[in-house]
């Protein structure tokens, strides 16, 4: 069956040394507790190696935010797959909506970044979600099921067995305006509903699909007792572990 899973987004937060310190105090508060999820966060790159190192694996995965679409070679600035999994990092975001809309990341390159993710051991964490504008003309069944379409139905059901998904309606992200316990759930069977038409039941059931915006300790409960919601993909509310326990908690 599905894991049920929280992952921190901590988006461009934290130095170095305050990274540590909060994945050390993470990873403390979770020593010794019966926790019900999987639990990830997902840092900057340059704290993934020094994070990996300082928390426990078997109570806190480690994410990238992004990686690049190529395998290595002269692309400057940029950080591969394997660089990545090399931290010890498990997970990698990927598709998240800010990188969609500030560094043009295309269905198409984000199909290469899912291809060697995978061919790297990493679990691709994949963000789809629509925009207000796309959800006002009621577009935002069609849009999500492009973005999934678009970079993840050419995978093998093997291949999309490996697949955490994440719906994040970009109306909700850090604007405290979270999605209605219903509206995610609608969503969500949406979704899952879309993967057993391409991959059948089995891996439809297995898929785990986290939902992000604005989660947070007084919202969880209720977002994460729908059948179809797993877990969430969660920003602000992951940058300190008093706010972040209670929606581990949740579950
Ligand atoms: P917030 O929880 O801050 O709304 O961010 C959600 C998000 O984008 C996680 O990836």
């Amino acid at each position: 069956m599905r894991k049920n899973i929280v992952a921190g987004n901590w988006k461009m937060n934290k130095n170095l040394q305050e990274g540590v310190e909060l994945a050390k105090e993470l990873n403390e508060a979770l020593k010794g507790k019966t926790i019900n999820c999987d639990v990830v966060i997902g840092t900057p790159f340059i704290h993934l190696a020094a994070v990996a190192n300082n928390v426990d694996s078997n109570l806190v995965g480690v994410a990238a935010q992004n990686c690049a679409n190529k395998a290595s070679g002269a692309y400057t600035g940029e950080v591969s797959a394997e660089m990545v999994a090399s931290t010890g990092a498990k997970y990698v975001i990927l598709g998240h909506s800010e990188r969609r809309a500030y560094y043009h990341e295309t269905a198409e390159i984000l199909k290469e970044k899912v291809g060697l993710a995978l061919a790297n051991g990493l679990t691709p964490i994949f963000c789809i979600g629509e925009v207000l504008e796309e959800r006002e003309s009621e577009k935002h069944f069609d849009v999500v099921k492009s973005q999934i379409v678009d970079s993840l139905f050419e995978l093998s059901a093997e291949d999309f067995g490996k697949i955490v998904l994440a719906y994040e309606p970009v109306w909700a992200i850090g604007t405290g305006k979270t999605a209605s316990s219903d509206q995610a759930q609608e969503m969500h069977a949406f979704i899952r509903k879309t993967l057993v038409e391409k991959y059948g039941n089995e891996v439809a059931d297995n898929t785990s699909i986290l939902y992000g915006g604005s989660a947070n300790a007084d919202n969880a409960i209720e977002l994460f007792s729908n059948p179809d919601v797993d877990g969430g993909l969660i920003g602000g509310a992951s940058l300190s572990v008093d706010k972040f326990m209670p929606v581990i908690e949740a579950f």
